[in-house]
């Protein structure tokens, strides 16, 4: 690939939203490398991916130690990215990382340890080449380990310049109250929830939006799309090359075939708004302020910029979020 120089007028397309009440401010798509940045993938799409997606104003990145696979390959993967393209826009650039599910062998490997979350950290960094990442996420909550020393492991990588900002993810809106009072006291505020929020997994709506708001912490929706569901990618059947077809894949075959009467009849919704699903149900959770950014996946450039047309028509009518919300409670 030619030497990447980002477009000059790469901060037109996206618009930024405060998270939370931080002085962060993150584009309303972010671009998540959960899959189609690992070892079993190509690079140069991953990498094309990656450079469409700042020339378009994309300026979050979401990883996480775990993501491949193999585990720890989508870190690698973006750390070339960054050496061979991005490096000198670093401070352009809001990158995160997590740690929380199982990464290596041995009772320090998941989870939420002190022992565990530092560690991890260091790798995360060593794979990706960098000094620092802007968000340190604890990925899952540990009924085990004590909620003060998770926290106190967010705060200490925080204070040592490894992490700018602390996130917390998949954390109900009990959780989020119990760890933002424990980081608050700690100095840290806690930045950000990162939560699965789709027009098919609505728990969000039920509390946690509005704790994250009374606490002034964003919130940053997973699997926007319900992983490719949310799109007309399986109107015809499970395409090769889909998530769904692939054996390591997080949406299983299984799922698909339940879900296209709902999603047959929002695609006339979305047609008659005169967009796509994608854009469609990217547009329906950003509609709500307290949604910060959607986190998309794409498996190439084109997905993308679909996705980004979301912004171009984001506003709903009554009538149209009646029939998507008698279509979603069918
Ligand atoms: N914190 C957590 O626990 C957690 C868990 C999961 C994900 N995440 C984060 O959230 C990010 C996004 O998750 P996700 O990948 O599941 O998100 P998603 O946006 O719901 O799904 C992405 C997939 O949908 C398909 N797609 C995307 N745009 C499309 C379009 N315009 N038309 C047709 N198909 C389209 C592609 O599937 P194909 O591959 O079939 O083309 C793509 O890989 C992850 O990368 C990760 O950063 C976090």
């Amino acid at each position: 690939m030619e030497t990447y120089l980002p477009s000059s007028s790469r901060y037109v397309r996206c618009s930024y939203n405060r998270c939370g009440r931080s002085g962060l401010k993150l584009p309303m798509i972010s671009l998540g490398l959960w899959h189609n940045f690992g070892d079993v993938d190509v690079f140069e799409n991953g990498r094309s991916i990656v450079r469409y997606a700042f020339d378009q104003g994309i300026t979050h990145f979401d990883l996480a130690n775990n993501y491949g696979p193999s585990p720890g390959s989508a870190e690698e993967n973006f750390g070339q990215i960054l050496a061979k393209d991005l490096k000198p826009y670093r401070d352009e650039l809001v990158i995160s990382t997590k740690a929380g599910y199982w990464m290596w062998d041995g009772p320090y490997g998941e989870w939420g340890s002190r022992k565990y979350l530092i560690s991890s950290l260091d790798q995360s960094l060593k794979r990706m080449g960098v000094d620092y990442v802007d968000i340190f996420y604890h990925h899952r909550p540990d009924p085990e380990t004590p909620l003060e020393e998770t926290m106190m492991a967010l705060d200490h990588v925080v204070r040592q310049g490894k992490a700018l900002y602390a996130g917390i993810s998949n954390y109900s809106a009990e959780e989020t109250a119990k760890a933002a009072k424990i980081l608050k006291e700690l100095g840290t505020p806690c930045l950000i929830n990162q939560v699965k929020y789709s027009m098919f997994e609505r728990w969000v709506e039920d509390g946690l939006l509005a704790t994250a708001e009374e606490w002034g912490i964003g919130v940053i929706a997973f699997s926007p799309l319900a992983q490719g569901l949310l799109t007309d990618r399986y109107l015809q059947g499970i395409p090769e090359g889909s998530r769904a077809s692939k054996s390591w894949g997080f949406l299983q075959p299984h799922q698909v075939e339940p879900a296209l009467d709902k999603v047959r009849q929002l695609n006339e919704v979305a047609i008659s708004r005169g967009q796509s699903l994608a854009q469609m149900a990217l547009a329906w959770l950003l509609k709500d302020k307290r949604v910060t950014s959607v986190l998309v996946g794409a498996s190439s450039v084109a997905q993308l910029a679909n996705n980004l047309g979301a912004l171009d028509n984001a506003g709903f009518t009554n009538d149209e979020i009646e029939r998507i919300i008698a279509i979603l409670n069918e």
